[in-house]
């Protein structure tokens, strides 16, 4: 494709993007598509023939948007906000025209100091002390992985640099709660530590928040039987209720033990941008390392998450490869993103931050957060007055647990009831709502947060809530 057929095909492209996004209300929010209906759409072997490409933007329609559940839909309220400002969308769009490659300073010094000035732009802006320096991953999962990776070395005192794992003969412990997301055991399992050396900490019947106490008894508890304790993933927003643990108290304990804290703010980290939020991750400061990712509520394009660390030489230390083909001149004055994390090649994603903030502007993206929040303590305020409607967990952001119970219902009835009605909503187009177990009983999680969200569709989705169950 040469420039010219690219400008006129990037023409149409930014079109059908914008009328795709300007239509999403009107098409349902689930893919109305059974499993291989999309796959069946495409020929099973490998085309030879070429189609214009208005042609291409006819099978897309055809064939593809069909399969795509709307998280753009101001009526999706399931899993997280995963926003995907349009301005973002600009500055990804930006980034893959650049073609740039991100596998050390010198072959893109801009891909690197750019990320540089948004990480510390961002530090600023989710209120985090200079000490912290930061990088772009794809995902919070990768981040956790990172951050169990330098857990792991610390507490060996390097090991990878002898026998690595196989040459300590003490367990290596990691400590979380059941509440925490998939991502963080996974993360704890890739490292190496291996599940009998995982320990899930007692939480907070009410608030399911990591009790302190507990967390002091476990790493005791492993001191006297020899093993070493060496991280804790704290959540600051856990995937299933958004409970908040605390922080404080958490690095209090760790700092005794010489224990690495990691803090998961994957979701919640959104809400840092506003100050009357922050008491929230109150102690983070004494954290080892975070992760947080624009990619959801605030709204910058997947994949978009922050990873900040205060002792970045030993995160060097434990991640850096020095190849002869990859030595310059700028060696020792530079950020080389490549011994921050797994990764050699990295994309300019930077670029879609830089977008989201000089377009849209950090005013309003902090406006649409305090929308979203003052709906959910509507809709909270609706369910709370609300007979046979209960909320499930404290809202202490923008998610909401809740379960329909009428009179006498319990236990598996009262699971066949919730799953029956959630599975209506979903089907039918109209909305998403995720259903998630909480202690082994079937709730309902409400994420508010799409950016189209208005309290208009709020409001529909409690008067959709309360007609479904009634039928
Ligand atoms: C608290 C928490 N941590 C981690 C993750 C994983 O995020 P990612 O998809 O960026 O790996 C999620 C995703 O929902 C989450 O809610």
């Amino acid at each position: 494709m040469t420039p010219e057929e690219f400008r006129e095909a990037g023409h149409q492209l930014i079109d059908w993007i914008a009328d795709s996004r300007a239509q999403v209300e009107d098409r349902p929010v689930l893919a109305q598509v059974q499993p291989g209906e999309v796959r069946a759409a495409f020929a099973p072997t490998a085309p030879t023939d070429v189609v214009a490409f208005r042609e291409l933007l006819r099978e897309l329609d055809a064939a593809v948007v069909p399969g795509i559940t709307e998280v753009q839909h101001p009526m999706h309220f399931g899993w997280f906000p995963s926003n995907a400002s349009l301005s973002s969308v600009l500055g990804d769009i930006a980034s893959s025209g650049l073609g740039s490659l991100g596998i050390s300073w010198e072959s893109s010094p801009a891909l690197t100091e750019v990320e540089e000035v948004v990480c510390d732009w961002m530090r600023q802006l989710v209120g985090l002390s200079d000490q912290w320096h930061g990088t772009i991953n794809d995902t919070a999962s990768t981040a956790c992985l990172v951050a169990m990776l330098v857990a792991r070395e610390r507490a060996t005192d390097l090991a990878q640099n002898g026998g690595g794992l196989q040459g300590v003969d003490a367990p290596l412990i990691v400590y979380s709660t059941s509440q925490a997301h998939s991502s963080v055991a996974k993360a704890a399992l890739l490292a190496g530590f291996g599940w009998d050396n995982i320990r899930m900490v007692d939480v907070d019947p009410d608030t399911y928040a990591m009790l302190p106490a507990a967390l002091a008894s476990a790493i005791e508890a492993d001191i006297a039987a020899g093993n070493i304790p060496s991280a804790v993933v704290a959540a600051v927003g856990t995937t299933g209720t958004t409970a908040i643990d605390p922080v404080a108290e958490i690095v209090e304990i760790a700092a005794r033990h010489n224990v690495f804290v990691h803090v998961d703010a994957a979701m919640a980290g959104s809400a840092m941008l506003l100050p009357e939020c922050r008491y929230l991750w109150e102690g983070v400061e004494g954290a080892d390392s975070i992760s947080w990712n624009p990619h959801k509520w605030m709204g910058t394009i997947l994949d978009c998450s922050l990873f900040y660390m205060r002792d970045t030489a030993l995160l060097q230390r434990i991640m850096s490869t020095n190849p002869s083909y990859l030595a310059s001149g700028a060696d020792g004055q530079v950020t080389q993103y490549r011994d921050w994390g797994v990764p050699l090649g990295r994309r300019f994603r930077s670029l879609k931050l830089l977008f989201h903030l000089r377009l849209d502007g950090i005013e309003a993206i902090q406006a649409r957060l305090r929308r979203d929040l003052d709906n959910a303590r509507w809709l909270e305020q609706q369910i709370d007055a609300a007979p046979n409607w209960e909320l499930c967990a404290p809202v202490p952001l923008q998610t909401l647990c809740i379960r329909h119970r009428p009179a006498g219902l319990a236990g598996d009835p009262l699971d066949d009831h919730t799953l029956r009605w959630v599975r209506r909503i979903n089907d039918s187009g109209a909305a998403y709502l995720t259903a998630s177990k909480l202690e082994e009983q079937w709730m309902v999680r409400v994420s508010i947060g799409v950016e189209l969200t208005e309290r208009r569709h709020v409001a529909r989705l409690w008067a959709l809530l309360q007609e479904i169950v009634k039928s």
